[in-house]
């Protein structure tokens, strides 16, 4: 879990970096939290949710980027957010979902 977290703060930062690399500023405002409901099962639920959702964004924003090094870093974090996916629906497995 600790290491899924660090993988998603390299996220921020990687995405930060090429923000300010295009001329942008990047912001720190974030949605509402919702760290879903029912203890661990439907934090793993909604983390589940979340991955899911950002494998969707990541996969049509590669598809409507041209420029080959946003793609790539895209492209790395997508594949990222799909083992985070795997690992957090084993983990809802072995609680007996
Ligand atoms: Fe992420
Ligand atoms: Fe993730």
């Amino acid at each position: 879990m600790e290491e899924i977290a660090k993988d998603e703060m390299r996220h921020s930062e990687k995405l930060s970096e090429m923000i300010v690399d295009l001329g942008g500023v990047p912001s720190m405002q974030h949605r509402e939290l919702n760290f879903g409901k029912g203890g661990p099962k439907g934090f793993l639920k909604r983390l589940i949710e979340l991955e899911k959702e950002a494998i969707t964004l990541y996969t049509e924003h590669i598809a409507a980027i041209p420029d080959a090094k946003i793609k790539k870093l895209l492209t790395h974090i997508l594949h990222e957010e799909e083992e985070h996916l795997e690992e957090f629906t084993e983990q809802l497995r072995e609680l007996g979902k």
